[in-house]
């Protein structure tokens, strides 16, 4: 690999230097522990539509798009405009404003569960939200989640993300955080079945549609649909995290795509048109506890914010912008559908060829790729991902190569937006034959 940081050091002297000063200031030199990649990431200064530039002036095919909040790609008109106008009327007030009331009546429109909504900052404490309105419902405690399952950096959730799932995921949680969370194997109805059924204090379950950072797996219809019966059974509610799925796999997110209502739901990313952004949603009967009218006795509602800066007019436009334009452009869904299967159709493709064995998952937009251990295997789940791949090759190693070659992705790949073309695509399909022939002759 010493080649191939040296090809990325003479690319990005800038970025080096102003990784080697993040780092006197930020440790490790990046604010969200993912941004990083050794030998140290690139800095961005510009973006538009599929592309992103570093501060060397080098130019990326961006697959990342924003964490995938940006299903429109970098700097869309339509959201640069609406934003623009809203500039000149405030970007934050921290009072009601018709921008909520208005982004609220879009996600109604378009989520299926939405029956009432929330808005918070980032997707965590969406997620921290959806658990507490469901704590607050039942009069229990357990969440069950799925492992692999990432729901952001609420302490709440933060079990059983990373393989092999037993241990924490940080320091600094409670000793005892594992009493009130749980895991079941993704894509397993009956270990599934098994865990709720047998959990005393069942207050919900919470699951992406799509398993993001955990592999980019989408979810058998039929896994679904038993964790809907399960916690109907338990009176215990299902809540979808569809901070990814939401507005990307279908409009209404997975649980359009996928026809399961969920009783919660925790939104993010493209509903946020690019700025910051969480919301709960789901059942009037459950959202209702979070009425502020219920008086301040905190046995009486279920006490969430949004923060400060929840609902900033800037946001609201934003989401108005992309929501609204998705609405007007359901063709959009489709088109990326097709992008997102060809890539997964192909990509595998030139490593195979070079008896690299690999594999691509994903549902929709989103693509992953996978180096696999053993032939022939099927990734079903995380474990699956932990167990039967090597993650760092493709963390690390594909990472970089492709970078080299001006294609940005994240866990091997990740997303297109509507900003991506079929030339950017037939440019990443060339760029991974490029790569796996290095990797073939192994050079640097
Ligand atoms: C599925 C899922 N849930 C929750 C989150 C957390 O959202 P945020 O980063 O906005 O806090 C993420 C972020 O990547 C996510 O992918």
């Amino acid at each position: 690999m010493s080649g191939l940081h040296e090809a990325y050091r003479l690319r990005s002297p800038s970025s080096q230097a102003l990784h080697q000063r993040a780092e006197k200031m930020i440790p490790g030199g990046v604010s969200h522990s993912i941004r990083y990649f050794p030998p140290y990431p690139f800095y961005v200064r510009s973006a538009r539509g599929s592309r992103i530039w570093d501060v060397d002036g080098n130019e990326y095919v961006d697959y990342w798009i924003g964490h995938l909040a940006l299903i429109l790609g970098h700097n869309h008109p339509v959201v640069l405009e609406a934003m623009r106008q809203q500039l000149e009327e405030g970007v934050h007030w921290g009072t009601a404003n018709e921008g909520e009331v208005e982004l609220a009546e879009l996600v109604h429109r378009t989520v299926p569960c939405a029956e009432a909504v929330k808005f918070s900052n980032t997707g965590a404490e969406a997620t921290m939200y959806a658990a507490r309105v469901a704590r607050g419902c039942t009069g229990r405690s357990v969440i069950l989640k799925a492992e692999g399952g990432w729901h952001g950096f609420c302490t709440d959730l933060l079990v059983g993300v990373h393989g092999p799932f037993q241990k924490p995921e940080s320091l600094g949680l409670p000793k005892n955080l594992d009493s009130t969370v749980g895991t079941f194997p993704f894509n397993d109805s009956e270990a599934a079945s098994e865990a709720i059924r047998k959990e005393e204090d069942l207050a919900g379950v919470i699951v992406e549609p799509v398993l993001g950072a955990g592999g980019g797996i989408a979810a058998d219809r039929e896994f679904l649909q038993t964790l809907r019966e399960e916690t109907e059974a338990r009176d215990a509610l299902l809540i979808f995290d569809e901070i990814i799925t939401g507005f990307r796999l279908a409009l209404g997110g997975g649980q359009e795509y996928y026809r399961i209502k969920p009783d919660l739901a925790a939104l993010g990313k493209v509903l946020g048109g690019g700025l910051p952004i969480g919301a709960v949603v789901g059942t009037r009967e459950a959202m209702e506890l979070t009425n502020p009218r219920r008086g301040d006795r905190g046995d009486l509602r279920v006490s969430i914010g949004g923060g400060t800066f929840s609902c900033n007019p800037l946001t609201m436009a934003a989401g108005k912008a992309t929501v609204g334009y998705l609405e007007q452009h359901r063709e959009t869904f489709d088109r990326l559908g097709r992008l997102g299967e060809d890539i997964r159709m192909k990509l595998a493709n030139p490593f195979l060829d070079r008896g690299l064995m690999t594999t691509c998952t994903g549902l929709g937009s989103i693509f992953q790729l996978h180096f696999l251990k053993e032939e022939g295997v099927t990734i079903r789940n995380a474990a699956d991902v932990y167990d039967l791949t090597d993650h760092r090759r493709r963390e690390e190693e594909l990472k970089l190569r492709l970078v080299n070659h001006g294609v940005y992705t994240m866990h091997g790949g990740l997303g297109v937006s509507v900003a991506h073309t079929e030339d950017d695509v037939a440019h990443l399909l060339d760029s991974a034959d490029v790569v796996a022939e290095e990797m073939r002759r192994g050079s640097d």
